[in-house]
């Protein structure tokens, strides 16, 4: 039985080059109502996500992510913060929230990718983000540069996945 949302998980790869062309701007739309719509714990919704379409502030954007600078290519990019009050349970919101995002744009055949962890304050600075926020990710979007054939490395099925009892084979 064909499962239309798990063929997006299994085909989704990180895409770091794109072609060009704009995002529409009903997908870009749908792309944060999909991170408007994730559940929250106990559902707070201590995130906020800034999306940036105009050209020179994408550049501008990737040239502060220390590990994603292929964002200046991007059509458009989501920046995603959360209210550091909320701690872990932000950081997995605002997770799952990203999450929801690059498979939503995925099903649309926008690729995109999360990066992060390095220049994320400045990200925060620069686009006015309140002190009060962490930047967790920002997530580039665009249209794949090349065909993607979704061939992921994973560790084997079997080390990662148990039955009944760590370590039981399923
Ligand atoms: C929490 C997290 C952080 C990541 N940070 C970056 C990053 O900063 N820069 C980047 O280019 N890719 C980043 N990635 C993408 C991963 O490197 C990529 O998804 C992984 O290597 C598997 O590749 P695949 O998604 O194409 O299967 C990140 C992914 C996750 C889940």
């Amino acid at each position: 039985m064909s499962n239309e949302i798990f063929e997006v998980v299994r085909t989704v790869m990180a895409i770091r080059e794109y072609d060009g062309r704009p995002l529409p701007d009903d997908l870009a739309r749908r792309i944060v109502e999909a991170g408007h719509l994730t559940a929250s714990a106990s559902n707070r919704q201590p995130w906020h996500f800034v999306l940036v379409r105009d050209p020179e502030r994408v550049r501008k954007l990737g040239s502060l992510i220390r590990t994603g600078r292929y964002t200046s290519g991007a059509a458009a990019a989501v920046i995603v913060a959360y209210e550091k009050e909320f701690g872990q349970y932000g950081m997995s919101d605002a997770s799952r929230a990203i999450q929801s995002m690059i498979l939503v744009a995925w099903g649309d055949g926008v690729g995109s990718n999360w990066t992060g962890f390095g220049g994320m304050e400045e990200v925060r600075r620069e686009f006015g983000i309140p002190d009060a926020y962490d930047v967790l990710a920002v997530l580039p979007f665009g249209y794949p540069k090349r065909k993607v054939i979704g061939k992921k490395k994973r560790k084997p099925f079997k080390d990662v996945v148990s039955s009944e009892r760590f370590g039981q084979a399923l």
